[in-house]
C-alpha cells in the first residue's frame, strides 16, 4: 500500500468532526468526505420535488438520477447536486428538519455508502458521519467517536446561525436531540460507537486541541501500519 490509512470520525450533531476532520485531512494531505453532505444533498432534491420521505419507492427512484459532487475549495468545499451549487442550501433548517427521515430509508443508505467505500478505496481518506467505522468503513485504521453534550453542541450551532434564521437555543438543542434520537434509532446503519473506535468527548476541548489529538493518533495508527 502508500503508507496512508482511513480515518473514520463519527459522533452525533455539533460535536465537532466536520471542522475537525477537515483540519486533519489538510494536516495529512488526505481527502476529506462530509457523508452528511451527501445526505443532506439527497434531501435538499426531495424537498424541491414534494416528494415525501414516507414514500421511499420515489424518493429511491430520484435519487439514483443524481450526481452528487464534493469538491474542495477555499471556504471548505462545495456541494453540487446535478451541476446545481447547493452548498449553502443544504445548511438550512428545512434541510436538517427533514434529513434524518431521508436518511432511514434502506435504499438511500446503501446507494450513499457505495458511493464513500469507493472514494475511500485507495486510502488517504478522512470521512465523517454517522456510521464510518460501524459500516462503511469497518476496516478503517482509525475510528473516532466525537460527543459533547448535547447543550454545547446546540450552543456551538446556535453561535454559527445568522439572525435570519428564527429559532431559539431552546429550540434548537430539542431539535438536535430529536435529529440524534431518529440517527440513533434507526434499522439501517445507525448512529452508533464502533467497538474498536476510540471516543473523545469534546465538551470542554477547543478545536486545536482535539485536531491534535486525532493526528497523533493518526501518527500512531499509520507506525502500526507499516511495521
Ligand atoms: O453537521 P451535522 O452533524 O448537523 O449533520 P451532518 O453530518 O451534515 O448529517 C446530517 C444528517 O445526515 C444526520 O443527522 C443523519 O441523519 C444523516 N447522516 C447519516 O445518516 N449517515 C451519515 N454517514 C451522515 C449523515
Ligand atoms: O460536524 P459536526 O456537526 O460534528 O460539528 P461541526 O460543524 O464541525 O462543529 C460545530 C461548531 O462547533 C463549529 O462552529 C465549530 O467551530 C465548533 N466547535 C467548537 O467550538 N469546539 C470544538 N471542539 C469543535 C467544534
Amino acid at each position: 500500500n502508500n503508507g496512508k490509512i482511513n480515518i473514520a470520525i463519527d459522533g452525533p450533531a455539533g460535536a465537532g468532526k466536520s471542522t475537525i476532520a477537515r483540519r486533519v485531512a489538510t494536516r495529512l494531505g488526505y481527502i476529506y468526505v462530509d457523508t452528511g453532505a451527501m445526505y443532506r444533498a439527497v434531501t435538499w432534491h426531495m424537498l424541491q420535488l414534494n416528494i415525501e420521505p414516507d414514500n421511499a419507492e420515489n424518493v429511491l427512484q430520484e435519487a439514483q438520477k443524481l450526481v452528487i459532487e464534493l469538491i474542495p475549495d477555499e471556504n471548505g468545499q462545495k456541494v453540487l447536486v446535478n451541476e446545481i451549487d447547493v452548498t449553502s442550501e443544504i445548511r438550512t433548517l428545512a434541510v436538517n428538519r427533514s434529513v434524518s427521515r431521508y436518511a432511514q430509508i434502506e435504499g438511500v443508505r446503501l446507494q450513499l455508502s457505495t458511493i464513500q467505500r469507493h472514494m475511500a478505496s485507495r486510502k488517504g481518506v478522512v470521512m465523517d458521519g454517522r456510521d464510518i467505522g460501524s459500516h462503511v468503513l469497518p476496516d478503517a485504521e482509525l475510528k473516532i467517536f466525537m460527543t459533547a453534550t448535547v447543550q454545547e453542541r446546540a450552543r456551538r450551532r446556535f453561535a454559527e446561525m445568522d439572525a435570519s434564521e428564527s429559532i431559539t437555543l431552546e429550540q434548537l438543542e430539542q431539535e438536535i436531540a430529536q435529529r440524534d434520537q431518529l440517527d440513533e434509532q434507526r434499522e439501517f446503519s445507525p448512529l452508533v460507537c464502533a467497538d474498536d473506535a476510540i471516543v473523545l468527548d469534546t465538551t470542554t476541548m477547543g478545536i486545536d486541541e482535539v485536531a491534535t489529538r486525532i493526528l497523533e493518533l493518526a501518527h500512531t495508527a499509520m507506525a502500526g501500519q507499516t511495521r
